[in-house]
């Protein structure tokens, strides 16, 4: 017997705005054919009013609904994200603060950019294997369209903004990939690669947030081979092959590096979830926006074996599979 965390909940959250391509095209030079067929985005939420704590809070509310749970039965939240309410302290910590949880409970911020939200359920997975915690809510959530630099075609075609949100479980499981929940994670970074994809500024560099730049060849590049690896690496980590596998999710950047990965991978179309068509890369939100989005539409069934592969910034990456 072993203990295995349980994904109980699921929950995201879009803000209501739309900015279509064609919104784009009146704002830089770019064309709705050329971010379609480079990117395979059509569209992407962007905040208006909405902090990330409030995307994150509404995301994780859902998750708490969905999980059937109280919110006072939280003993851990853990939130991803690059685009933060405040320096300091967390927007994990506002969202505590918001959703009223049980003083005392740990929360706390995740930076590892687009692989965020495996970082934080890695975490969150180990906590709750080691028997420290019973219950997390680990979020995924961003505001990117308030450090992108809207004048920039290169970059500012790619990003929108969302959350998603999972409740886990503690649960006695067999320990063999039979079991339901997370089977295994897997994370990773190369710091040789920081100045591939960052922000233009910080805190303790320029005093503000600074806009995101990005080597888009350098990422493309590096993304193909660490998705596939992370997506390997944690399937062999659960002792499964890729043809017990129902769905890949990937990080949702763009529709060519989804299919170079997913023929390395050697997997069919139909088994990869693709959302960013209408959400765009909404980095450390993309892979709950689509595990939670595709639960709901009855896509992603009880019982589906799913594998993440996530990466970003940092350079970071890593992947989990579960049973749901
Ligand atoms: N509209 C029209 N033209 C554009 C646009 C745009 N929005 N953006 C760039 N171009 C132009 C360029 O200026 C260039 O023009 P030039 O030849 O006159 O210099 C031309 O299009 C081709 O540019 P490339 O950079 O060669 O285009 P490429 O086919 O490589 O696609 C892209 C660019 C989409 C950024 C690609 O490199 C990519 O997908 N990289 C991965 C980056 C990514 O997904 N980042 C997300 C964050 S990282 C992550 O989440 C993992």
């Amino acid at each position: 017997m072993s203990i295995r965390s349980e994904i109980i909940g699921f929950g995201h959250y879009l803000p209501s705005k739309v900015l279509t391509n064609d919104d784009l095209s009146n704002m830089v030079e770019t064309s709705d054919e050329w971010i379609r067929t480079r990117t395979g985005i059509l569209s992407r939420h962007i905040a208006q009013d909405e902090t990330t704590s409030v995307i994150a809070e509404n995301a994780a509310l859902m998750a708490i609904k969905n999980a059937g749970i109280s919110v006072q039965d939280v003993d851990l939240l853990i939130l991803a994200t690059v685009t933060t309410d405040n320096t300091t302290p967390s927007t994990a910590a506002k969202v505590a603060r918001n959703l009223n949880m049980r003083a005392g409970a740990p929360a706390f911020d995740i930076s590892a950019a687009c692989s965020g939200f495996v970082y934080a359920l890695t975490m969150a997975d180990n906590m709750i294997r080691l028997g420290q915690i019973k219950t997390a809510v680990v979020i995924g959530a961003e505001t990117l369209s308030k450090i992108v630099d809207w004048t920039d075609r290169n970059t500012c075609v790619l990003f929108g903004d969302g959350g998603g949100a999972v409740v886990l479980r503690a649960k006695e499981g067999k320990g063999d990939n039979t079991d339901t929940g997370v089977l295994s994670t897997c994370i990773f970074a190369d710091g040789s690669m920081y100045d591939n994809l960052k922000t233009t500024g910080g805190v303790s560099t320029t005093q503000n947030a600074g806009v995101v730049f990005m080597n888009g060849k350098e990422v493309f590049k590096y993304a193909v081979g660490s998705l596939s690896q992370a997506a390997e690496t944690a399937m062999k980590n659960a002792g499964i092959s890729k043809d017990e596998i129902n769905w890949l999710i990937p990080h949702q950047a763009n529709i060519r590096i989804i299919e170079s990965v997913r023929e390395k991978l050697d997997l069919p179309e139909n088994k990869v979830i693709i959302s960013l068509d209408h959400h765009g890369n909404t980095s450390a939100a993309s892979i709950p926006l689509a595990l939670s989005e595709n639960i709901a539409n009855g896509v992603l069934k009880k019982g589906d074996l799913v594998v993440l592969t996530a990466m970003g910034a940092g350079f970071t990456w890593g992947g989990a599979v579960v049973r749901l």
